[in-house]
């Protein structure tokens, strides 16, 4: 999720995170006691709290070791009805199974940063603050200043062309390569103004400049799309019949996955635009009412981060989950992350 200057509070410290389309999860997700439900994406606890109030267990799961420090006070509340774990939520499924269940009633995504992420300056993710050019959520491996420091020109047009939908990225890229030779990056604010530099701000631009390269190095050095794309098979393997799958997503990107993993898995096939669609295989998943939801006008106007969200969602059938086939989503084939070297700039 990309925020605007507007998500400061006035006295200049770091704004709440407050859940996005809160009352809407609630309703197609339908927590009730009894019922176990996925949060794979914690952060401060939003969903999760308010899924315990309805009285159901939860298995909530974040990649930041920070999130899951500051959930301890939920978790030690919560009658043992919350376990929360430090993974990834592409492993949601075996992550559930650690914690002693089988299929579950529900999983929650709600895709991207928190607040508490993007305002603390040392996380890197902001390029309204300076701090290190770092951005891994999990606190470890490989950082946005290593792919800066580190990548090919054509491997970084690339990133950036592609998860940051920057149309000038090979400016940025050239523009990346010639400065880091006298002076390797290790702050944001270095990135931002040699951005600044070859993409001046017009007055008509609605946003920064550097939005977009900092949206595609957030985004490749978590391999957000891979974790994603993993976690909907992961969803479609652990829901019970019947069980729901919801996912909130900021842009583009992140929504095209799930919309084409729900496309697929519907097992709707539209032979021509003049015929009616057809079965082509058994569906795991069924739409029972509207299946794309946007932030009520009234929740987008008090919450900034609201009015680019999309929520999805869908009911698991009976059917046996589908080979995790990564083509139906046509995924960018980029350099491999596992190909930099840490430490350089960011330690
Ligand atoms: C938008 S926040 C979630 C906010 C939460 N729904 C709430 O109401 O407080 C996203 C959280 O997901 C976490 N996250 C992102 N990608 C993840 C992944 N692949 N596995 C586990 N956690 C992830 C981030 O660290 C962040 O804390």
């Amino acid at each position: 999720m990309m925020r605007g200057s507007d998500d400061f509070n006035i006295v200049g410290g770091p704004s709440p995170h407050i859940p996005v389309m809160l009352n809407e999860v609630l309703q197609v997700l339908e927590p009730a006691s009894g019922k176990v439900m996925i949060d794979g994406t914690f952060g401060a606890g939003g969903y999760t709290s308010a899924i315990l109030e309805k009285g159901a267990n939860v298995v909530a799961i974040d990649r930041d070791p920070n999130a899951i420090r500051d959930g301890a006070a939920m978790v030690a509340s919560s009658d043992g009805r919350l376990d929360l774990v430090h993974g990834e939520f592409s492993d949601l499924d075996s992550i559930a199974a650690s914690a002693g269940h089988g299929q579950v009633d529900g999983v929650v995504l709600d895709i991207g940063v928190s607040s508490m992420q993007l305002d603390e300056a040392e996380r890197g993710f902001s390029f309204q603050q300076d701090g290190p050019l770092d951005m891994r959520m999990a606190r470890d491996g490989v950082s946005a200043a290593d792919i800066v420091n580190g990548a090919a020109q054509s491997d970084l047009t690339r990133i950036i062309g592609i998860l940051g939908e920057e149309k000038k990225a090979s400016v940025v890229s050239r523009a990346i390569v010639n400065a880091r030779d006298a002076d390797p990056f290790s702050t944001t604010r270095q990135l931002v103004s040699v951005i600044e530099k070859v993409l001046p701000r017009k007055a008509k631009d609605r946003i920064h400049p550097a939005t977009r390269t900092f949206q595609a190095l957030r985004v490749f050095v978590n391999q957000e799309l891979q974790q994603l794309a993993n976690a909907l098979f992961a969803a479609e393997r652990v829901l019970k019949a019947g069980g729901r799958l919801v996912v909130v997503t900021f842009h583009s990107l992140e929504d095209r996955l799930v919309k084409l993993f729900f496309k697929d898995r519907f097992g709707m096939e539209q032979g021509s635009r003049h015929l009616p669609a057809v079965n082509h295989k058994h569906a795991t998943f069924q739409a029972p009412g509207k299946n794309l939801i946007k932030a009520a006008k009234g929740e987008a106007e008090v919450n900034p981060r609201a009015r680019s969200a999309k929520l999805r969602w869908a009911e698991r059938t009976s059917a046996d989950a589908l080979p995790a086939d990564h083509s139906i989503f046509g995924l960018p084939n980029l350099v491999p992350l596992s190909g930099f070297s840490t430490g350089g700039g960011v330690t």
